[in-house]
């Protein structure tokens, strides 16, 4: 798409030129990078008392951090009036996700995001329940009494699966999918590498590891190149989240996505939809062994649900509202985008002395929003029942975002949510998944808010 501004960071502003006070803990010619580096998440927490917004020196560069949500809420709004670009995080997935709409700048996403969205209207979500209820019937169906299961691992396999499947149903479409399955670990695990790195110089050096990385990405893009154009020859709608997007097509210009195009938005759909719901996925099964007491009630309600032994469908999602609330719980306290980024493309004052000049980068975290005692009551307790239909009007929305909000929104929520509540269901059905006494769990910062590992031991409800 053309008619983008390309934005790059300035060099740094003269201390004296922000009202907004520089953080805590600088190094001399280091910045914050250190602590930043030792404690990610923490660092970023315990700066949320020196103030609605930081300064924080990434090297000799100012990033803002914004910490209250009015500040985050008026920096989201200006993503719909062209004001922001995504900012450096993003520019590194670029050479894989290309132009897709998590990628891409303002104007082209202006264009591109309401080709994309009838896609995941709730109509075709009714056909993805049927693909994530299997899918999640089979990786549950495999596991046998008393062993161990790595809930981190499943997880992640099966979300992947079930985004694969819900792009690519037919049978070309499958076999697809298959390879995508092989070769996508490889690439996201690159992807999240790069993106934290604060040197690119390396990428280009011919390291096996970059030569592996860069074989895998044109591996996989060439894959979906063959699926777009088997499908194109084809013109049937397989019912799935590619068909759609071939069929979208601009309200004004009647024009649709390119072959380039659509393979963006495919790739940007498996990177966007994977690690994110498998992620917050093991902290559900975590927080359920934490606390019987919410886990009995989970059980229960599926039990009633799934009364006649059938895969679940969309119909019974809506019968799970206390699933539901555990889904809620899980993204607030465990929500896996940990950080999340913009770039000033224009000027930008957003008020509280944060004035935005092009090429100014803005940071926030909204896990560290989630866990804010100002915000939230009790912020590290694992309560459900917050999202109770008597207490969910008090939870202020403007902190709880964990998709993110404005016209950049999580375009796969309602996808991610439904995934959330069928594989619960599915597995609670039939196990409990016990931790190991003892076993501690740590929270890795990296592409996103992860467990480090999570053995579990799959027992038998009956
Ligand atoms: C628990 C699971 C998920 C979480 C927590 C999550 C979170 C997010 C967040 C925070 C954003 C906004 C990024 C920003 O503002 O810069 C986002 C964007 C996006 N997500 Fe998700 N996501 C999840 C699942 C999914 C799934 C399942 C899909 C697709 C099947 C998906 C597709 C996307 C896409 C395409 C975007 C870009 C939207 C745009 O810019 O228009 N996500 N997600």
């Amino acid at each position: 798409m053309s008619g983008t501004r390309e934005t790059t960071p300035r060099a740094p502003a003269p201390e004296t030129a922000s009202p907004v006070p520089v953080a805590s803990g600088r190094w001399p010619g280091l910045g914050h990078a250190a602590a930043l580096a030792r404690h990610r998440l923490g660092y970023l927490q315990s700066l949320r008392a020196e103030g609605d917004a930081v300064r924080v020196y990434l090297g000799r560069r100012p990033v803002h951090l914004l910490n209250s949500p009015d500040l985050i809420r008026r920096l989201l709004a200006a993503d719909s009036s062209g004001s922001l670009d995504k900012g450096r995080f993003f520019d590194k997935m670029r050479p894989v996700l290309g132009d897709g709409i998590l990628t891409c700048r303002s104007a082209a996403h202006k264009v591109q995001r309401p080709l994309v969205q009838p896609a995941f209207h709730q109509e075709r979500i009714r056909r993805y329940v049927r693909i994530m209820a299997s899918e999640a019937a089979a990786t549950s169906g495999g596991w046998t009494a008393g062993a161990v299961v790595w809930v981190d691992r499943e997880m992640h396999d099966l979300a992947l699966r079930i985004v694969t499947r819900s792009l690519f149903s037919s049978d070309v479409g499958v076999r697809a999918a298959e390879e995508c399955f092989r070769l996508f670990p490889l690439v996201s695990a690159g992807v999240a590498r790069r993106t934290l790195s604060p040197v690119t110089w390396w990428e280009r050096v011919p390291t096996p590891g970059n030569r592996r990385f860069d074989a895998a990405v044109a591996r996989l893009h060439q894959v979906i190149d063959e699926v777009v154009s088997a499908y194109r020859t084809d013109g049937r709608d397989h019912g799935d989240l590619l068909s759609m997007l071939l069929a979208a097509r601009d309200e004004d210009s009647g024009a649709g996505l390119s072959d380039a195009q659509l393979r963006d938005e495919a790739l940007t759909i498996m990177g966007a939809g994977t690690e994110t719901t498998s992620v917050s996925l093991s902290w559900l099964f975590y927080e359920l062994d934490r606390h019987p007491e919410i886990r009995e009630r989970v059980e229960a309600e599926v039990d009633a649900v799934h009364a006649d032994g059938e895969d679940l469908g969309f119909e019974h999602v809506r019968q799970l509202p206390y699933t539901q609330q555990v889904v809620s719980e899980t993204l607030r306290l465990h929500a896996p985008i940990w950080l999340l980024m913009r770039r000033a493309a224009e000027p930008l004052d957003l008020g509280g002395g944060v004035r935005l000049t092009p090429g100014d980068e803005v940071l926030f975290s909204p896990t560290a929003l989630h866990r804010d005692p100002a915000l939230h009551a009790d912020p590290l307790r694992f309560d459900p029942d917050r999202w109770s239909p008597e207490r969910r009007n008090g939870v202020d929305r403007a902190a709880y975002l964990p998709f993110g909000a404005g016209s950049r929104r999580c375009i796969g929520d309602v996808f991610a949510r439904t995934e959330m509540t069928v594989i619960t269901a599915a597995v609670v059905r039939r196990w409990r998944l016990t931790a190991p006494p003892g076993l501690t769990v740590r929270e890795v910062a990296s592409g996103s808010l992860e467990p480090d590992a999570l053995p579990m031991t799959a027992r038998p409800r009956d």
